[in-house]
């Protein structure tokens, strides 16, 4: 591993003046290189340092950096108006069009220009960095060096290495971006990287409810902030932009040749088709009437006590905060010894109220020969806060066979314990339970398969995505053998390649300890 930086003060290229690129000039020169900034586009260039120099007296302004800072800074940029004026860099980093034969072609270039120890990073966000680097002289000096939008503000660079990349050249790369501010993970050049791969069943199961019509929307996103995400799945893609997300998943498919897991949603097709593309055109899920807030927010049901006897049983994490919630609530209720192995529910008269395992309260109901069976959604962040303040909404569901009195009452008890329940119809796994533990199979794989390792997934999802926590952190907290249940239940249920189990979280649960403890 390299110790020092190896880049400090020497002139960095930058070639692409996108927002990108612009992002990246602006990060070097603040950490005190020359910079090089080159564009095929005539005049791009230029712009960009005019938009660049507003950029950095606006920051002087707001007194985060003094005037003498923004005239050195604007004092070490230069633009370049051939490849050959970087021919002094001693890193290069592109950010052109995401064309594979183009990155190609301008590395080739790039090669008969620059010193022969000159690193040359790709930005690309999906094209593989051993294809980049096919066909150069020295092919170990190609590096990923992935950033994320907007470059100055967002902490995480992913540092890929493809097959011919040096590890020393990968070290000296994490170097420079921990030098400039960022947090370096590094990962194997493979479709997505970390946080594009990880991230996609975060879309693709909201999408997947949305198809089976199992909540709008709204419901969705509130269930799945109350998990202590930012943004749901629907606001984010609204924000991202559907062609963009949408384009991102493909791109993942394809290259993984078609693997159902990563199946594109037919339902955001239809909106990208349509031309609804989020923010951008003024109606993704919502609407944006003059590019503000979204106009509709998630259902609030009403509140009554239930007037039933209620008897909790069963131990663990869900039993005890049901138990102090009950305990809370003023409600009267009874707890039954807690024996090993008791699913944990709650008795609501003849009914039963349980978390969920991933098959649907149907199936539950029929199971247990019960007719009054409804399920809620794994309590997580937020919604398992041992408090019922705030109020965080919490996804629920009943079997078909229950009856309507008894979907009521549930729905009060949840009010009454402090959630804010919101119903979807009989899908299994609920929708933070399904996502998240589709997020930690995700993760478990790239492991696995030598993508990262653990610490490396969960600070690519917290500092990329801003995820409450990192996959593994959640994999700890719900432990392998609840995770595999859910997703061998979806399996199960839904009967496609979809909800694999990864071998790495299969065979955590013959351990029971969590997957982070062994990687
Ligand atoms: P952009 O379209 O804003 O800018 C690309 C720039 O590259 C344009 O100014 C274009 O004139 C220039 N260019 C194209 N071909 C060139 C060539 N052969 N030589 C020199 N300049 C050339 O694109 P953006 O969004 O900045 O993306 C750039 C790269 O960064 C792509 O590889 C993209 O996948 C990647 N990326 C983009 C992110 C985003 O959120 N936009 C996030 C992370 C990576």
């Amino acid at each position: 591993m390299t110790q020092t930086n190896l880049f400090r003060n020497r002139p960095v290229a930058v070639i692409g003046a996108g927002v990108m690129g612009i992002g990246i000039v602006q990060v070097a020169l603040l950490a005190g290189h020359p910079v090089h900034l080159y564009d095929v586009r005539e005049g791009a260039a230029t712009a960009a340092a005019g938009q660049l120099g507003a950029t950095l007296a606006k920051l002087a302004d707001k007194g985060k950096l003094t005037p003498e800072d923004v005239a050195a800074a604007r004092g070490r940029l230069s633009v370049a108006s051939s490849l050959n004026e970087l021919r002094d860099a001693a890193l290069v980093i592109e950010a052109i069009v995401e064309n594979l034969a183009v990155k190609q072609a301008l590395m080739r270039d790039l090669e008969a220009i620059v010193p022969h120890d000159c690193v040359l990073a790709s930005n690309t966000s999906s094209l593989s960095i051993t294809a980049v680097a096919r066909g150069l002289q020295v092919p170990g000096r190609v590096v990923g060096m992935h950033f994320f939008n907007p470059v100055p503000l967002m902490r995480l660079v992913e540092v890929v290495s493809g097959l011919a990349t040096e590890p020393a050249v990968a070290d000296a790369i994490a170097m420079l971006a921990a030098d400039w501010g960022k947090a370096a993970v590094h990962t194997r050049s493979t479709p997505g990287f970390i946080v594009n791969r990880i991230a996609r069943p975060f879309y693709a199961e909201t999408l997947a409810l949305l198809q089976e019509q199992a909540a709008t929307p709204a419901v969705l996103d509130a269930c799945v902030r109350g998990a202590g995400f930012r943004m749901g799945p629907c606001e984010l893609m609204d924000l991202i932009g559907h062609d963009t997300n949408f384009a991102v998943t493909q791109s993942v498919y394809e290259a993984n040749f078609f693997d159902k897991r990563y199946q594109p949603s037919l339902v955001q097709r239809e909106m990208v088709d349509g031309g609804l593309l989020g923010r951008k055109s003024g109606r993704g899920f919502y609407r944006y009437p003059d590019g503000g807030a979204k106009t509709e927010d998630g259902a609030v049901e009403a509140a009554a006590m239930p007037g039933v006897p209620l008897v909790l049983h069963g131990e663990g994490p869900i039993a005890d905060l049901l138990a102090s919630r009950l305990a809370a609530s003023g409600l009267g209720f009874a707890r039954e010894s807690a024996r090993e192995g008791t699913e944990t529910r709650l008795a609501v008269g003849d009914g039963w109220l349980m978390p969920t395992d991933g098959r649907c309260a149907t199936e539950r109901a029929n199971a247990l020969g019960a007719r009054d069976v409804a399920l809620f959604d794994w309590p997580v962040g937020p919604a398992a806060a041992g408090s019922a303040t705030p109020v965080v909404p919490l996804a629920w569901t009943v079997a078909t066979q229950a009856s309507a009195d008894f979907a009521t009452q549930a729905a009060e008890v949840l009010r009454a314990l402090g959630w804010l329940p919101q119903r979807l119809t009989d899908v299994p796994g609920l929708v933070v339970a399904r996502t998240i533990a589709m997020l930690v199979n995700e993760a478990s794989d790239a492991v696995e398969q030598g993508v990262c390792n653990a610490a490396g997934a969960d600070a690519a999802m917290t500092l990329g995505v801003n995820y409450p926590v990192g996959p593994f952190a959640w994999l700890a907290q719900i432990g392998a053998p609840a995770t595999v249940r859910l997703l061998d239940a979806l399996d199960a249920f839904y009967r496609g390649e979809r909800y694999r189990v990864s071998p790495r979280l299969r065979r955590a649960t013959w351990t029971a300890s969590p997957t982070s403890a062994a990687a």
